[in-house]
C-alpha cells in the first residue's frame, strides 16, 4: 500500500468559490477517489489562506473585522465542498493556531541559522498581487496580472536567502524531470532560474499591514502572505498528536492552476530545503479556465459560481465536464453549449443509453447462477478492452490527464455499446435454442457494466454508486475488482432510467428575467414591443463605488455609483445575494433614465439589472471591461 497525500491552494477568503476554485478542487478529489480505489492510504488537504493587506480591505470594505470576515468566506468554501462531495480530510484555515504555531517555529528556525536577514528594499509594488514587480515583469508600466498602476514602496523588511539556493534549485530540477509536471512548467520555472534570483522580503511592517501572523522575533512585523500560506501545507499535518497525518508529510504532492507556479515552484522549495524540511514529492500544474475567451476574474465580472450549474446539471456532469474538456497543464474555454454538448452525447447518449438498456436486458432475463455457454472471440475482445483500458487509466492518473482517462473509459463505452449491437441480445432472446449464447452475453455484459461501475467512480461518485447498486453490488469498489472475465453468473439487475437527463437544447438554457428595482410591481406581458420602446430605455455601465445595507431592510442595498462622470445613489434589492464587499468595483449594468423612488427612505436613482432563475441571482455583468458609463444597446 502506497500513501498519497495531496493538497489543492488553498483559496483566498476575498471571493466566494468559483469554476476554477470548483476545478482545481474537483480533480484533487477525483485523483484521491482514484487512489483510494486503488486501496493507497489518502490524505486530502484543502483550505483557505486569510491574511494579507486585500483580505483586511475587503472585510473593511464589507464593515466587518478581518476574522469576522475571513469566517464568514471560509464556511462557504467549506459548505460548497460539503455539497460537491468532496472528500477532503482536513480543511485548514491559515488564521488557526495550529498553523500560526509552525509558521513561527519554521521563522525563528530559519531566523536562528542566518537564512533571514533585516534590510531595505524598494520597488514596483503591487497590492493587489502583494508582490513586488521586477523592471521585466513590468509591461506598460501596470502589473501584468491586474492591469493597475503600480506604487513604489520603499521599505524596511526582513528578507530570507532566497538567491542563494538558485543554482541548487536549478540542479534539483535537471535531476529531477518529474519535479514539476507537465514539462512545460518545469521549463518556465527553469526560465524564471535563469534570471538571477533575488532574496524573498518575507514581512510586512505593522504600521502598513496589520492582518497577518507576527514575526516570532520582531512584533513590528508581520508574516508575507506567500510565506504564511505555503506552510500550510507543512502545517496541517505537523501535529505530532494526530495519529492520521503521521507519515504524510514525506509523500505530499500540491495540485494548482498556473497562476501560483512561481511562489510554488521558486520560493516553497527553497523555504523547505533552507529550514531542513524534506522536499515535497511532485508539483502538478493545471491550466486556467477562460470565460468567452477572456480570463474569469471579478473585476470583470464574468465569473462562474460553482453552483451555478450543479444546480441546475447535477455534480456528476459538472465534474464530468470540468475533467474531460481541459486537457491537463493547458487552458480551456468554459461555455454553457459546450457544457451541454458534452452532457447530451458523452452522459446521456453513449453512458445514460449503455446502462438504462443493459440493466433492461439483464432485469428480463432473471438471475443465472452458472452460466455454462462457451466463451466465444467476441467475449474474449471485451475482456482484453477492458484489461487494456485498465492499464491506459492507471497510466493516465499518474500524469493527472484525466482528459485521456475519460477518453479511455469512453472507448470502451463504445466497445461495449458496439459489443450489445453485433449479440443483438434482444434476438436471441426470442428463440430458445439461443438461451445459453443469451446467457453468456448477458453475463459478459453486466461484467463490463459493473467494471465501469468500478472504474467511473473517482470520476462520476452518483452514477457508478447506481450502477452498481442496479447490479446488486453493494460493497465499496476496489480498482482490484476491476476486471471483466471473472464473473460466471448473470446478476438479479434492477432496471437504470435517465441516469443522465438529455437537455434539451432548442428550449433556451437559461429562463433570464430582469430584475426589477425593488418598490415596483411585477408587471409587464408577453406582447411584443416596437424597437422604439425599447430605445426609451437607456441603459448603461456603472461601477459600484461603496455598497452597504440598508437598515432594517432583508434585501436592499444602498449603492454609491458612478455613471460616466456623475457619481449617484440606488437602491438595489439584492441584499439576500451579495454582500456589499462583493459588489465594490464590480460593473454592473442599470437602467440609468428611471425617475427617482424613495425605498425605505433612501433616494435611488436608476435600477441594476441581474438574471433571475430558481431563486438564484446574477448581475449582468460585462465580459470585457469598458469604462463606467458606456451605453448598453
Ligand atoms: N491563496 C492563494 C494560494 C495559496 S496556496 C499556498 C491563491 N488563492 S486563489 O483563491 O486565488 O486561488 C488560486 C487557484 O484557484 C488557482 O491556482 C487555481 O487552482 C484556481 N483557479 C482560480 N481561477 C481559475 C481559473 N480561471 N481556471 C482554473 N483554475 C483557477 O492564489
Amino acid at each position: 500500500m502506497s500513501t498519497f497525500y495531496l493538497t489543492t491552494p488553498i483559496y483566498y477568503v476575498n471571493a466566494r468559490p468559483h469554476l476554477g476554485h470548483a476545478c482545481t478542487t474537483i480533480m484533487a478529489d477525483a485523483m484521491c477517489r482514484y487512489r483510494r480505489l486503488a486501496g493507497d492510504r489518502v490524505y486530502l488537504l484543502t483550505g483557505t489562506d486569510e491574511h494579507g493587506e486585500r483580505i483586511a480591505q475587503v472585510a473593511a470594505a464589507a464593515g466587518k473585522s478581518p476574522q469576522a470576515y475571513a469566517d464568514e468566506i471560509a464556511a462557504v468554501f467549506q459548505e460548497t465542498w460539503r455539497r460537491l462531495g468532496i472528500t477532503n480530510d482536513d480543511f485548514i484555515r491559515t488564521t488557526e493556531p495550529r498553523h500560526r504555531k509552525v509558521v513561527q517555529e519554521v521563522l525563528q528556525r530559519l531566523h536562528d541559522a542566518g537564512e533571514i536577514y533585516f534590510g531595505e528594499y524598494g520597488g514596483w509594488y503591487c497590492y493587489g498581487c502583494e508582490r513586488f514587480y521586477t523592471e521585466k515583469e513590468i509591461v506598460d508600466g501596470k502589473c501584468p496580472d491586474h492591469q493597475t498602476a503600480l506604487t513604489f514602496v520603499k521599505e524596511k523588511n526582513y528578507f530570507f536567502k532566497m538567491s542563494k539556493y538558485q543554482a541548487w534549485l536549478i540542479k534539483h530540477l535537471e535531476d529531477n524531470p518529474g519535479f514539476i509536471q507537465p514539462d512545460r512548467y518545469r521549463n518556465e520555472v527553469l526560465g524564471f532560474l535563469r534570471e538571477p534570483l533575488q532574496d524573498l522580503s518575507i514581512s510586512r511592517p505593522r504600521s502598513r499591514v496589520e492582518w497577518g501572523i507576527p514575526l516570532p522575533f520582531d512584533d513590528q512585523y508581520v508574516t508575507y502572505v506567500w510565506f504564511d500560506a505555503l506552510l500550510n501545507y507543512y502545517s496541517a499535518v505537523s501535529d505530532p498528536e494526530n495519529p492520521k497525518t503521521h507519515g504524510l508529510w514525506e509523500h505530499v504532492e500540491h495540485l494548482i492552476g498556473k497562476d501560483i507556479l512561481k511562489p510554488h515552484g521558486v520560493y516553497w522549495p527553497t523555504m523547505l530545503k533552507a529550514a531542513g524540511i524534506p522536499l515535497y514529492r511532485r508539483l502538478n500544474v493545471h491550466g486556467y479556465w477562460s470565460l468567452g475567451g477572456s480570463k474569469m476574474s471579478k473585476s470583470v465580472g464574468n465569473v462562474v459560481e460553482a453552483f451555478q450549474l450543479t444546480d441546475k446539471y447535477g455534480h456528476d456532469a459538472f465534474r464530468y465536464f470540468l475533467l474531460r474538456e481541459m486537457n491537463f497543464g493547458l487552458d480551456a474555454n468554459f461555455s454553457e453549449e459546450a457544457f451541454v454538448d458534452r452532457l447530451n452525447a458523452d452522459l446521456a447518449n453513449d453512458l445514460g443509453n449503455l446502462a438504462s438498456r443493459a440493466t433492461t436486458l439483464i432485469a428480463a432475463a432473471g438471475a443465472v447462477m452458472q452460466v455454462i455457454a462457451p466463451i466465444e472471440p467476441g467475449d474474449r475482445e471485451m475482456y482484453m478492452a477492458a484489461a487494456e483500458t485498465k492499464s491506459l487509466v492507471g497510466h493516465a492518473m499518474g500524469e493527472f490527464a484525466f482528459q485521456k482517462a475519460l477518453a479511455e473509459l469512453w472507448s470502451f463505452i463504445g466497445a461495449v455499446n458496439r459489443y450489445v449491437d453485433t449479440n443483438a441480445p434482444w434476438a436471441l432472446a426470442k428463440d430458445p435454442a439461443k438461451r445459453r449464447r443469451l446467457e453468456r452475453v448477458l453475463c459478459t455484459l453486466a461484467d463490463s457494466l459493473g467494471f465501469l461501475g468500478i472504474m467511473l467512480d473517482p470520476f462520476l461518485p452518483d452514477a457508478a454508486r447506481k450502477i452498481r447498486l442496479a447490479l446488486g453490488q453493494s460493497a465499496p469498489p476496489t480498482l482490484e475488482a476491476a476486471v471483466v472475465g471473472r464473473l460466471t453468473s448473470v446478476p438479479r439487475a434492477t432496471k437504470i432510467s435517465g441516469l443522465f437527463p438529455r437537455v434539451d437544447t432548442k428550449a433556451a438554457p437559461t429562463t433570464l428575467s430582469l430584475q426589477r428595482g425593488p418598490g415596483e410591481g411585477a408587471g409587464g406581458d408577453a406582447g411584443k414591443i416596437p424597437i422604439t420602446d425599447f430605445q426609451k430605455v437607456e441603459l448603461r455601465v456603472a461601477e459600484v463605488l461603496a455598497a452597504e445595507r440598508v437598515p432594517k431592510s432583508k434585501k436592499l442595498l444602498k449603492l454609491s455609483i458612478r455613471v460616466g462622470e456623475e457619481t449617484r445613489t440606488l437602491v438595489a434589492g439584492v441584499a439576500e445575494h451579495y454582500e456589499p464587499g462583493d459588489l465594490v468595483g464590480r460593473k454592473v449594468v442599470i437602467v440609468a433614465n428611471l425617475q427617482p423612488a424613495t425605498l425605505m427612505g433612501v433616494e435611488s436613482n436608476g435600477m441594476v439589472l441581474a438574471a433571475e432563475h430558481g431563486g438564484t441571482l446574477s448581475l449582468i455583468t460585462l465580459d470585457r471591461d469598458l469604462p463606467s458609463g458606456a451605453k448598453v444597446k
